[in-house]
């Protein structure tokens, strides 16, 4: 974890309300692994003390990406930043995705919407291809489906609206491929909590490992205050983790959901 003035070398929409955002980072960019985030001071922003987190998306030579949604003050903010102009980082924080090692399972990513953004470097490092289930409500909601088909990987796209893809939840067509097979698989996933819950879900009921990234609202990023804190199975009980630093992946047969006891 290093703490770094970057500079902004691009910061291009890419589609509606979402945004490319290029960091030259030569110190963090060597150290990141699939998974991470960096949690970003916007330092035009009048209350700068409050930090971003945001997943890293890609990283080339010297430089890092983050692919963001524009939802409120801080990112509002981050849109109308020009190359050239800096923001402080601090990164790559959080326990990310375990790439699976060669001849290993055949991963299975689920997304949805800038989810996509912690699932590239995984799929970039994983030896083996596999595929990539991506959802939202519209077409203009799956991010980034050619970087992934660039890499080798197969795309299968659900939009809430059947704007794109299958009409549906991004969890129909992944249980249709649970159905056909589960030998040698590993999903893991990133999205909204209602979509990590399904893919928790189907992962018990086809007896698949889940590896999930629990994205909760965060404050100090580095394990201090105590805002990211989910439950997680321990002896007969469960205890609280930080999702910022025990996380923010989890597996998901250790996640205590809202309203389980
Ligand atoms: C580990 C992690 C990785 C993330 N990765 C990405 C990413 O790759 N791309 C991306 O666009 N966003 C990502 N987020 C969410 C991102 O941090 C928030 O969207 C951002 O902080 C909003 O800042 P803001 O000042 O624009 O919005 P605010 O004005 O603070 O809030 C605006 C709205 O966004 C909601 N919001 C704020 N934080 C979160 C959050 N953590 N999750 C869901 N909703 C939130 C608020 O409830 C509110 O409705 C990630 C969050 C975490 C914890
Ligand atoms: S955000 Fe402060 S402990 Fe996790």
């Amino acid at each position: 974890m290093i703490e770094r003035t970057v500079q902004i070398l691009a910061n291009e929409r890419v589609a509606d309300q979402y945004f490319r955002l290029v960091l030259r980072a030569p110190e963090i960019a060597p150290l990141v692994q699939p998974g991470q985030f960096a949690h970003v001071r916007i330092l035009r922003l009048k209350e700068a003390l409050l930090r971003r987190p945001f997943s890293i998306f890609q990283v080339e030579g010297d430089t890092f990406s983050i692919l963001y949604k524009q939802v409120g003050k801080g990112t509002e903010v981050l849109a109308q930043m020009a190359p050239g102009e800096t923001l402080s980082a601090i990164a790559p924080l959080g326990k990310g995705f375990a790439v699976p090692p060669p001849g290993g399972e055949t991963p299975l990513l689920v997304a949805g919407g800038y989810g996509m953004a912690a699932m590239y470097l995984l799929a970039k490092r994983s030896p083996q291809k596999g595929i990539v289930f991506v959802g939202g409500r519209r077409q203009v909601d799956i991010l980034c489906a050619d970087d992934f088909r660039e890499l080798g990987w197969e795309v299968r796209i659900a939009t809430e609206d059947g704007s794109l893809g299958s009409k549906g939840l991004v969890t129909q067509p992944l249980r249709a491929e649970l159905e056909r097979t589960t030998a040698g698989r590993r999903l893991y996933a990133c999205g909204p909590t209602p979509m990590l819950r399904a893919v928790g879900l189907l992962a018990e009921e086809f007896r698949v490992p889940a590896e999930l990234s629990m994205d909760e609202h965060m404050c100090c990023g580095v394990g201090v205050c105590l805002a990211c804190v989910i439950r997680v199975k321990s002896g007969d009980g469960w205890e609280y983790q930080r999702t910022c630093t025990e996380g923010p992946v989890f597996d998901a047969r250790q996640i205590v959901w809202e309203g389980q006891p």
